[in-house]
């Protein structure tokens, strides 16, 4: 039986995002985001569903800090809504809901749960995107405006700052493929979204640094690792050539202070890069966060769709925990970082509520183990992990997809908003208990907890 056991002071934590759990899209002066928008137009989202209401959070997070403490967690990673505090992304404040966050980051600290907060997680100001959007130059300074306010008003009891969570969907999907907020297609727009969101993420850095230098300040990136399936060098190459083309897109300019050739010949040209640019960029990190939740397999061919033999997730991800030990220390190798956080990890399964009111999400509770164990072993190959926040600690509006993928550890039940924490929420509240993963634990422990086998086939 081997025991993981994680350094002293490793920070356990689960994550969220506020258009995927507060609601209350037009309450107490909240201006509106492309997010809502976008979900209000019919065609966009699965099953026609919004984030209206979405978990309720805005009005039950006394409960859902109660919830985090009965779970055990150190950290709570949230983002905070930009039209909520900036009804029109700028100038403008809304005390109502500067009020929001103040309050539930006094929460959190009463509850001893750190708060880490992201300063935007999807939900960009309508009126704003009215203007140019992300590729607006002029826009980007209202960002760091953004960024200085909430320093000023939450900098005294938060020590954990990312601008940005993810910036590739942004750009990608927001702006590319069209199947998030705003919806646009358009590949130019998308390479300048893609450089505009690192000078944002610049200039927030130095906003925040220059209101309180002590906050630990980072960004949000989520890496998939391009895995070679056999020695072909052909598959090899195909491997390293997505990893170039598409993985480089933000280390890069945040590590190497350039974009990387391989992404430059994809996106065709360079966008509009401005002197000092690349600077403002490459300032020194206190953290980076990243996201992993699978990697894309490649042969001689090209990429494998369907790795045989490999379990998928429901929103059609593979499961491969060793990769995320590869992609942790590829990360390490390539570029010279700062301590990293796991930011988010996690995995949609379609869960049953059982007879005994229970739910026994063992696929869930298998992939936080293995990919907690990935990680250790990752620490002791060399790399420095700091903490690790799983996705998420509620079910919660999964964008595009809606409410049908659930990846809580916590289920909702959307009818009621009655929380109940699943059989991995209870495994995880042992692993930050004891601060170590027991490889046999979990089903074995299930089992034994509710007296039924939680395995059919077992
Ligand atoms: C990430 C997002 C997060 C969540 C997970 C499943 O890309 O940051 O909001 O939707 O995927």
């Amino acid at each position: 039986m081997t025991i993981y056991r994680f350094p002293d002071n490793f920070l356990w934590g689960a994550a969220t995002a506020s258009y995927q759990i507060e609601g209350a899209w037009k309450e107490d002066g909240k201006g509106e985001s492309t997010w809502d928008r976008f979900s209000h137009t019919p065609g966009r989202i699965a099953n026609g569903d919004n984030g209206d209401m979405a978990c309720d959070h805005y009005h039950r997070w006394r409960e859902d800090v109660a919830l985090m403490q009965k779970l055990g967690l150190k950290a709570y990673r949230f983002s905070a809504s930009w039209p909520r505090i900036l009804p029109t992304g700028k100038r403008t404040v809304n005390p109502a809901g500067l009020d929001f966050y103040d309050q539930l980051v006094d929460a959190l600290c009463a509850a001893g749960i750190s708060p880490f907060i992201t300063l935007h997680h999807w939900d960009y100001p309508q009126a704003l995107y009215e203007t140019g959007g992300w590729t607006s130059r002029d826009n980007l300074g209202h960002f760091a405006d953004y960024a200085a306010i909430l320093t000023k008003r939450l900098g005294d009891r938060i020590n954990m700052w990312s601008t940005i969570n993810e910036p590739g969907v942004i750009a990608m999907n927001g702006y590319f493929n069209g199947d998030h907020a705003p919806g646009e297609q358009n590949p130019i727009k998308a390479q300048q979204v893609t450089h505009n969101l690192m000078v944002a993420h610049g200039l927030a850095v130095q906003a925040i640094r220059s209101i309180n230098p002590k906050l630990q300040v980072g960004i949000v990136l989520n890496q998939w690792m391009a895995d070679a399936a056999d020695d072909d060098p052909l598959s090899i190459q195909n491997a390293e050539d997505n990893w170039n083309r598409s993985e480089t897109t933000f280390l890069h300019p945040l590590f190497k202070g350039n974009y990387h050739p391989a992404y430059i010949a994809w996106a065709g040209s360079l966008p509009d890069i401005k002197a000092g640019d690349m600077e403002l960029i490459g300032q020194k990190l206190d953290f980076l966060g990243i996201n992993f939740y699978s990697r894309h397999l490649f042969n001689a061919e090209g990429i494998v769709d369907s790795v045989s033999g490999s379990e998928y997730t429901d929103t059609g991800w593979e499961v491969c925990a060793p990769a995320f030990r590869r992609l942790l220390n590829k990360v390490n190798n390539d570029y010279s970082i700062p301590p990293i956080y796991i930011t988010e990890n996690g995995a949609a399964f379609p869960d049953e509520v059982s007879a005994d009111g229970k739910i026994h999400d063992t696929r869930r509770l298998d992939y936080l183990k293995n990919h907690f164990i990935q990680t250790r072993l990752a620490m002791r190959d060399g790399v420095d992990v700091r903490g690790y926040m799983v996705w998420s600690l509620l079910d919660n509006f999964e964008w595009a997809e809606g409410f049908s993928k659930r990846f809580g550890i916590v289920r909702v039940d959307y009818e009621t908003q009655e929380r109940t924490i699943k059989d991995s929420g209870e495994w995880y509240s042992r692993v930050i208990a004891t601060n170590s993963v027991d490889e046999h634990e979990g089903v074995y422990v299930v089992h034994q907890k509710t007296g039924e086998p939680n395995n059919p086939n077992e």
